[in-house]
C-alpha cells in the first residue's frame, strides 16, 4: 500500500558527508557544462539553427548549456503531437497516471543532489535553497500522484429511485504551459506533472533563462516511461512562439507562473475565440507579488528581524513570496531597522557554489540593470541603510539593500522589483499596519509578527493575501501543508500543492442511468 504523502527533508549540509556528495554533485555538473540540449517533441530529438545560451549569473563567462530554440512551425508541430497523444494518454486510468509521477519522484530523489548543483549553476540559488527547490518538485509529483488516485474514484452521488447516478473527472485536452524561472525545477515540474497526471498532454516552454534544468527533467520523465507525445518540450522566446501557443485554436488550457504583465497578455489573448476553435480556454496564472511583513509593538523583535531578512534575501529577493516591505508599528521601529540593518550587513555575498555564500546573483543583466534602477529611485524615496552597491565582479551581485522611511504609496513600496531589496515603512497602530499592507495591486503573501492575540485575528480576517503566515518567514510554502497562490494581481488563486489543484486541470462529468 502506499505510504501516506510527506514532504521531502531538507539536506543537512552541516553534515560531512552531506557536504562532501553535493561537492561530488557540482563537480559532476560542471563536468557537463556546455553540452547542447534538443527539442523533444513527440520523443523525437530536435535540433535548431537558432539556440539559447544558458549561462552562469554566478560568473557569466560560464556557459551551463545550449538550448535549441523553437519557431512556430515546430511549435505547431508540438501541438498536433500532444492533440494525437492525448487520444490515448486520456484514457490511461488516473492511478497508473499516478504512477508515472512516483517513479519520476523515486529518479528524482535518487539524483537529488545532481539536480540541485544543476540549480546552482544555472539559477545562482545556494546550496539550500537549490535543496529546497529539488525537495519540492520531488513534493509536487508526489503530493499530485495521491490527489489524482483520489480524483480517480468514480463518485457516487445521492440516489434517487431508479437512477445510478456518479461523477467522474476527465482531463481537459493539450495545455501549454510556462513556468517562471525562479523555481526552475519545483514549479516547472509542479506545473507540468499536475496537468499530465490529469490526463491531459502538454507543451512544456521552460523559461529562456533555465532551459537545461527542463532538459534534464525531461530525461527523468523519459527514463519513467512517460510515453512519447505526453510532454513536448519546446524552449523559444516568449515573443517568437509565446502568443502563437496561446492563441492556437487546439489548445485547450494555459497554465502560466510568471510576471502580472506577461500574465495579463496571456489572459487577454486566451479569452479570444479564434477559427476552429471549440471550448472558452481554461488560464491558471499564478503571478506577482508585494508582499509585506507587519511588525506589531508587543513581539519577539529578534523573530521579526530574523523573519525580515530571510524572507527579502534569501535568493537574493528573487522569489514571488519574497518580503520587500517591512511594516513596522512606530514604538519598535528603530530597533528592529537597526537590527534587520545589522543582520544585512553580516551577509556573505559570493558564487553560491560556495556553500558558505548566503546572497548569490540576480538572474541575468536584465534583472540586474533593473534591479540598479529601483536603487537609485529608492536612494530618492527613502533613506538608504544597508546596501545600495554593485557587488563583485564576474556575476550578477547586487548587495542586499535596506531603505528606511519609505512612504506607503511610494514605488519602491507599490512595484515588483524582484530583488534585494526591502523598503520600511512607519505605522501609527496595528490598524494603520493592516491598511498599508492591503495597499498594493498584489495579494500573495504577508506575515504578522505579533503576540497580541485580537491582532492575530483581526489580520486572520482583514489582511487579503492567499498565504498569510503568522510569527515566521512569508516564505518556504511547502507543498500539502500552505496551499499556494495569491488574490488580485497575484494570480488566479490556483493553490499549487493543494487538494483543489488537480481540479483545475479536469471538467467533470455526471452520468445518470435509469435502473
Ligand atoms: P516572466 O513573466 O518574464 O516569464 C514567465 C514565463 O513566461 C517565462 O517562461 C517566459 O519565457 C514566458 N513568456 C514571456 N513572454 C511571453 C509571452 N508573450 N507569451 C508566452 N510566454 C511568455 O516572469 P519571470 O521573470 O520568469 O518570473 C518572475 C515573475 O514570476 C515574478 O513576477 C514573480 O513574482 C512571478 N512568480 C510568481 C509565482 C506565483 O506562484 N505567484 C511563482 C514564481 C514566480
Ligand atoms: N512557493 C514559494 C514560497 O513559498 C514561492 O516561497
Amino acid at each position: 500500500m502506499l505510504v501516506d504523502f510527506k514532504n521531502e527533508p531538507f539536506t543537512n549540509f552541516s553534515l560531512p558527508e552531506n557536504k562532501q556528495a553535493f561537492q561530488t554533485a557540482l563537480a559532476k555538473v560542471e563536468s557537463e557544462l556546455g553540452r547542447e540540449y534538443d527539442l523533444i517533441i513527440g520523443g523525437e530529438r530536435i535540433k535548431t539553427e537558432s539556440k539559447i545560451h544558458s549561462i552562469n549569473p554566478s560568473n557569466h563567462s560560464q556557459v551551463i548549456g545550449i538550448v535549441s530554440q523553437a519557431d512556430q512551425e515546430l511549435a505547431e508541430r508540438a501541438i498536433q503531437t500532444a492533440t494525437q497523444a492525448f487520444e490515448s494518454w486520456k484514457k490511461v486510468p488516473g492511478s497508473a497516471r499516478a504512477r508515472y509521477l512516483y517513479k519520476a519522484a523515486a529518479i528524482l530523489r535518487r539524483r537529488k543532489h545532481e539536480f540541485s548543483a544543476w540549480l546552482v549553476k544555472e539559477a545562482g540559488k545556494s546550496w539550500a535553497e537549490a535543496d529546497a527547490d529539488t525537495a519540492e518538485a520531488i513534493d509536487f509529483m508526489e503530493y499530485y500522484g495521491r490527489q489524482m488516485e483520489k480524483l480517480a474514484e468514480r463518485h457516487a452521488l445521492p440516489r434517487i429511485p431508479g437512477e445510478d447516478n456518479e461523477l467522474y473527472y476527465i482531463p481537459l485536452g493539450v495545455g501549454i504551459v510556462i513556468p517562471p524561472w525562479n523555481f526552475p525545477l519545483a514549479i516547472m515540474v509542479g506545473m507540468t506533472t499536475a496537468a499530465l497526471v490529469a490526463g491531459n498532454t502538454v507543451v512544456l516552454k521552460p523559461a529562456s533563462t533555465t532551459p537545461v534544468i527542463a532538459a534534464k527533467f525531461m530525461e527523468v520523465l523519459e527514463d519513467a516511461g512517460v510515453p512519447a507525445g505526453v510532454v513536448n518540450f519546446v524552449p523559444g522566446s516568449g515573443s517568437v512562439i509565446g502568443d502563437f501557443l496561446v492563441e492556437h485554436p487546439l489548445t485547450r488550457f494555459i497554465s502560466f507562473t510568471g510576471s502580472r504583465d506577461v500574465g495579463l497578455r496571456i489572459n487577454e489573448l486566451a479569452a479570444k475565440h479564434r477559427p476552429g476553435q471549440k471550448w472558452i480556454k481554461r488560464l491558471v496564472a499564478e503571478m506577482g507579488g508585494k508582499d509585506s511583513i507587519i511588525v506589531d509593538n508587543d513581539c519577539d523583535l529578534e523573530l521579526a528581524a530574523q523573519a525580515i531578512v530571510t524572507s527579502a534575501f534569501g535568493f537574493s529577493g528573487q522569489k514571488c513570496s519574497a518580503c520587500s516591505r517591512a511594516i513596522v508599528h512606530q514604538d519598535v521601529y528603530d530597533q528592529v531597522l537597526a537590527r534587520v540593518t545589522e543582520l544585512t550587513q553580516n551577509l556573505k555575498i559570493g558564487d553560491v557554489a560556495n556553500p558558505d555564500s548566503y546572497t548569490g546573483p540576480v538572474i541575468d543583466d536584465k534583472a540586474y540593470n533593473k534591479i540598479l534602477e529601483y536603487i537609485e529611485i529608492g536612494k530618492q524615496e527613502g533613506k538608504l541603510v544597508a546596501g545600495g552597491e554593485k557587488g563583485p565582479e564576474g556575476g550578477y551581485y547586487i548587495q542586499p539593500t535596506v531603505f528606511a522611511d519609505v512612504d506607503p504609496q511610494a514605488r519602491l513600496m507599490q512595484e515588483e522589483i524582484f530583488g534585494p531589496v526591502v523598503a520600511f515603512c512607519k505605522a501609527r497602530d496595528f490598524d494603520h499596519a493592516l491598511e498599508i499592507a492591503n495597499n498594493t495591486e498584489y495579494g500573495l503573501t504577508g506575515s504578522v509578527i505579533s503576540r497580541n492575540r485580537a491582532h492575530l485575528e483581526k489580520a486572520r480576517e482583514e489582511f487579503h493575501v492567499g498565504n498569510l503566515y503568522f510569527n515566521r518567514k512569508c516564505t518556504g510554502a511547502l507543498v500539502g501543508v500552505h496551499p499556494f497562490g495569491g488574490f488580485n494581481m497575484s494570480g488566479t488563486d490556483s493553490k499549487a500543492g493543494g487538494p483543489d489543484y488537480l481540479l483545475l486541470f479536469t471538467q467533470a462529468k455526471s452520468v445518470s442511468e435509469l435502473l
